[in-house]
């Protein structure tokens, strides 16, 4: 049995052209009207391939393919939301994968003892609503409900108001159920496996993150008649800690990466001194002691930047997830499929975060990746090849028979 490459590069055009931008790659930002399209277009394939379809109170989708036994699931899992100006390849490879799985199950008319069920999570990106991964993190109980519902996004919007408005505002419990095993297939968004020249990534763990919010509050005042010596300019005292934030990376050193993604200024204009500035703050190492070494050096920079400047702060450290090792017998099973499927493949860790990394707080995980060309994701550039994308796809459906056992 081998997945149909052809019918899943179809897959992968049709919903790739949901949220299309002009220069190929994708914005689909979580809960949107072009996230709503690739849903409704994921639940009709689901219905259409015999799935039951449920929606719980997050918004995340479940397609059950019965098994001959009432079992726990071995389940497949990814996301269909984007970053803005993102790539066509991050979540949307790993469902379509798995419903194609699902497809070759089906069209091998292969029963399986243990059902295989196919989910879709609600805003992985943490994008539009922070954090990310919240609906997976709701679901193991990491998140409190009413703290993701209360999420909002730039204008104000409520996450709970803009999953009702989408249709998406499902009844079923978002909360912990057994499962078998949960698989993700995903782009590596690194560029480990294409400098080696692999096609499959067996992966072992996900690197542990920290997310946090600092807003500075200067003085705005007017940018000419405001002589140098009296100001408090929030953007300066920002502008020492984005350079700070990096030399933390470079004094600590190994695998620690600090990134400052987004920065809002107040009230951006020409001619004023910004009053206020809010940006966030990344910080990821596979050790979970090195992010708490890395948050008291920011804490520290943070400070003096602000009294240099003379300007008040609030810095929150909102969201962390530790590094999180996979199942090891989920992970050799992935191996063997890797080795079975023919794919010349290693094993690594994840320096992205995925819903894998809260299903493993809940049951046994395991993700496969594929390659990313240069190494680049996140971006419209984001691409893998079609000779990666199969090797991987038939890793991912040899690791669910053999979890879900062949009847
Ligand atoms: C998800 O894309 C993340 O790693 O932030
Ligand atoms: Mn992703
Ligand atoms: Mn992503």
């Amino acid at each position: 049995m081998w997945i149909d490459r052809k019918r899943l590069e179809q897959s992968m055009e049709i919903l790739g052209s949901i949220g299309q931008t002009a220069r190929g790659g994708l914005t689909r930002l979580a809960l949107t009207d072009d996230d709503r399209r690739a849903r409704d277009q994921m639940v009709a394939w689901m219905r259409e391939a015999g799935l039951r379809v449920t929606v719980d109170r997050m918004g995340n989708i479940f397609g059950e393919r019965a098994g001959t036994e009432t079992a726990p699931a071995v389940r497949i899992g990814s996301h269909v939301d984007s970053v803005p100006t993102g790539g066509k390849y991050d979540g949307q490879l790993g469902v379509l994968c798995g419903l194609e799985v699902i497809r070759s199950l089906n069209e091998h008319r292969v029963r399986t003892r243990r059902p295989v069920t196919l989910v879709i999570f609600t805003n992985e990106e943490g994008a539009r609503f922070q954090p990310a991964m919240v609906a997976s993190g709701v679901m193991a109980g990491k998140i409190a409900l009413e703290d993701a519902y209360n999420a909002r996004d730039r204008d104000g919007i409520r996450l709970v108001d803009a999953l009702e408005r989408i249709g998406y505002l499902g009844p079923e419990p978002c909360a912990p159920r057994p499962f078998r095993a949960y698989l993700e297939l995903h782009i590596e968004q690194g560029p480990r496996l294409e400098e080696e020249g692999l096609s499959v990534g067996v992966v072992e763990g996900i690197v542990a993150i920290s997310w946090s919010r600092l807003t500075i509050h200067g003085v705005q005042d007017h940018a000419g008649p405001t002589p140098m010596r009296t100001r408090h300019d929030a953007l300066v005292a920002a502008a020492e800690v984005v350079a700070g934030v990096r030399r933390v990376a470079r004094e600590i050193g190994g695998d620690l990466v600090t990134t400052v993604g987004s920065l809002e200024v107040a009230p951006n204009i020409v001619n004023a001194i910004p009053g206020r500035v809010r940006l966030s703050i990344d910080i990821r190492d596979p050790r979970t002691e090195t992010l708490a070494r890395a948050r008291a050096m920011v804490d520290a920079l943070v400070q003096e930047a602000c009294a240099r400047e003379g300007v008040r702060h609030e810095l929150e450290h909102y969201w962390q997830v530790p590094y999180t090792p996979f199942d090891a017998e989920v992970v050799a099973t992935v191996e063997r499929a890797a080795r079975a499927a023919g794919a010349r493949y290693r094993r690594m860790i994840s320096g992205a975060g995925h819903d894998a990394q809260y299903m493993a707080a809940i049951g046994p995980a395991g993700m496969i990746f594929v390659p990313s060309r240069d190494g680049r994701s996140h971006c419209e550039e984001e691409f893998t090849p079609m000779e990666s994308i199969e090797p991987g796809a038939q890793t991912l459906l040899l690791a669910a028979l053999e979890l879900a056992g062949r009847a």
